[in-house]
């Protein structure tokens, strides 16, 4: 009886140590300054051993003109409000993080984890073929030049990461604009948006606009400066920041 009480008391700590949040040694707040471009919510697993890769991340958004707040996944999904662009890093787990709770939110989305793509109606629920990832590629290929995510890249294949790199894909719903592909891989999009109100999955309608680069936890460190000017261009392009019908 104590036996099980005891393992009962430790599994519940394993359980609550696997979800709550912990900010120590967390800058939650950055700010670029009184003329940021719009402020991010940034949503990371904060007790994670690779959360450094989330303060590299946010560094550069607060660098490239945002205010930038952290938010750990178990955090509310009311936080989402204040703020002009809600940014998912791959860190999360996904099977812990409240997905269903943000596709509704009508305050843009951009995230780079594959797994949240489906719950997101980014895409349609069948892993590995609706949504997926790969560990070595290096190059996409861009197919989509005129739009602002392209930052000015041709449509043909590029580096976009200086070595193999984990990636994720998605096929997109029909009213995707689909930037990028693994190279001859139509139906594995790298990089793809929705306008608010396109359609995504089957019928869900974006309630603001919607972003996938997809990357893994720490494929950040390993764009190149193509990879990096399509990046800051997504984000850009999310925060609604540009606008693709006045390019
Ligand atoms: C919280 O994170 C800090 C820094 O990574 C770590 O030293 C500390 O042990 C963590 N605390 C808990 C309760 O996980
Ligand atoms: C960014 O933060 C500064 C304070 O540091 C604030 O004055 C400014 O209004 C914020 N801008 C946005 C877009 O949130
Ligand atoms: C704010 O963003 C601009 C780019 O828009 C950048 O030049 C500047 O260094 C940033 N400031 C801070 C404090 O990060
Ligand atoms: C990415 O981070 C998540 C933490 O939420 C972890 O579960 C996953 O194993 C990590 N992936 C890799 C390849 O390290
Ligand atoms: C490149 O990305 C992989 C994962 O995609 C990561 O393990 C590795 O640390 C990255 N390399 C650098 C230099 O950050």
């Amino acid at each position: 009886m104590l036996k099980g009480f005891v393992l009962f008391t430790f599994l519940t700590a394993l359980v609550q140590a696997a979800t709550t949040a912990n900010y120590t040694g967390v800058e939650v707040t950055k700010n670029n300054g009184t003329d940021a471009k719009g402020s991010i919510l940034y949503i990371f697993r904060s007790q994670w051993k690779q959360r450094k890769i989330d303060f590299t991340i946010r560094d550069h958004l607060v660098e490239t003109g945002y205010n930038v707040t952290f938010a750990d996944q178990t955090e509310d999904v009311s936080l989402t409000e204040d703020h002009d662009l809600v940014v998912i890093s791959a860190t999360i787990r996904s099977r812990d993080f409240p997905s269903i709770d943000y596709k509704d939110i009508e305050v843009p989305i951009l995230t780079w984890e594959n797994d949240i793509l489906d719950d997101l109606r980014y895409t349609g629920k069948c892993k590995n073929t609706d949504f997926g990832e790969g560990d070595d590629e290096h190059y996409i290929q861009l197919v989509n030049y005129p739009h602002p995510i392209s930052a000015g890249v041709e449509s043909g294949v590029a580096a976009i990461f200086t070595t193999d790199s984990e990636v994720g894909f998605g096929k997109p719903g029909l009213g995707a604009d689909v930037i990028g592909i693994r190279p001859g891989t139509p139906n594995e999009a790298l990089i793809f948006s929705y306008e608010e109100g396109a359609t995504m999955d089957y019928d869900f309608l974006a309630p603001a606009r919607r972003v996938f680069f997809g990357m893994g936890n720490l494929s950040f460190n390993n764009l190149t400066d193509t990879g990096l000017a399509i990046f800051d261009a997504a984000v850009d392009y999310a925060a609604g920041v540009t606008d693709k019908y006045n390019i």
